[in-house]
């Protein structure tokens, strides 16, 4: 079967939980924020064409809801390029919600901080972002059913929609900071000396998500809205360890105030 046909049959097994036109992807430790009303969902592995699990089927579930009168749809969890899939499988569930009708993404992620001024709880909007994986998931031929062979990636990140989370952050008293998101492969964590280098290229976040789902969701005509949340001081800045222990701890710290805000936001998008 080829990419296309694998993205459609995905396409038509989540369209029979319905036709959401938002989507919202929930990262590292972030998967149970944003509960939805009148639930139905379906694990990766019960979606044809969706990448295979790795870990024990707890690759994520697609779930369908509503938020107020707003149907939504909801990646519990993701897949990572460091699992050893294809970054076009990487990317196969956004490709999915793009056929589906979806028009506009909010994708999460738990990230190190390298700006000054970035600490651990803080929530970031993603303003732009630097792939260093080394990789494109657009590479290949060109899906002309869902984008052009060369998509224009100069405002990734709307900045209506930037504009639009702060507004709903500042009414609800939730401080969001904003910062370019750089993307390793991982999955070992950086070294000092990477991040200094990070730094000078302009990164104020790092981490290894996110990128090739954006990629791919602009190439799709979706609009998009990035959100992170800082885990920890990147490596060599707090002269700590860096531990998946701390990244999990931190994101279940911010995980209310993170659905507050995304319960605020995303029915209005
Ligand atoms: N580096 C890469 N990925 C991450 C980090 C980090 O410091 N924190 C959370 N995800």
């Amino acid at each position: 079967m080829d990419m296309l046909e694998r993205i459609e049959q995905a396409a038509q097994a989540i369209s029979k939980l319905g036709e959401p036109e938002v989507a919202v992807v929930l990262g590292s430790g972030l998967s149970e924020v944003l509960p939805l009303e009148g639930v139905r969902s379906l694990s990766f592995g019960e979606v044809p064409g969706f990448p295979v699990p790795t870990v024990a089927g707890h690759a994520g579930r697609v779930e369908v809801g509503k938020i107020g009168a707003r149907e939504v749809l909801v990646q519990r969890g993701r897949i990572h390029y460091y699992e050893g899939y294809d970054l076009s499988e990487v990317v196969i569930p956004v490709r999915a919600y793009a056929l589906l009708g979806v028009k506009s993404l909010v994708i999460t992620n738990a990230s190190g901080g390298i700006a000054a001024g970035l600490h651990p709880g803080d929530l970031v909007l993603i303003s732009d972002h630097i792939n260093m994986l080394g990789a494109n998931p657009l590479r290949g031929p060109n899906l002309e059913r869902l984008g052009p062979r060369f998509p224009d990636m100069t405002q990734a990140y709307d900045p209506k929609l930037r504009a639009h989370a702060r507004e709903v952050a500042a009414r609800l008293g939730i401080e969001l900071k904003e910062g370019v998101y750089l993307a390793t492969m991982g999955p070992s964590y950086e070294t000092p000396a990477e991040i200094r280098a990070f730094q000078r290229l302009g990164a104020d976040l790092v981490g290894m998500s996110t990128v090739p789902e954006v990629i791919a969701a602009r190439h799709a005509g979706l609009r998009v809205l990035g959100l992170s949340c800082v885990t920890n001081y990147a490596a060599g800045l707090a002269g700590e360890p860096l531990s998946h222990e701390e990244v999990i701890e931190t994101t279940r710290r911010k995980a209310a105030e993170l659905s507050k805000l995304l319960t605020a936001l995303v029915p209005q998008l």
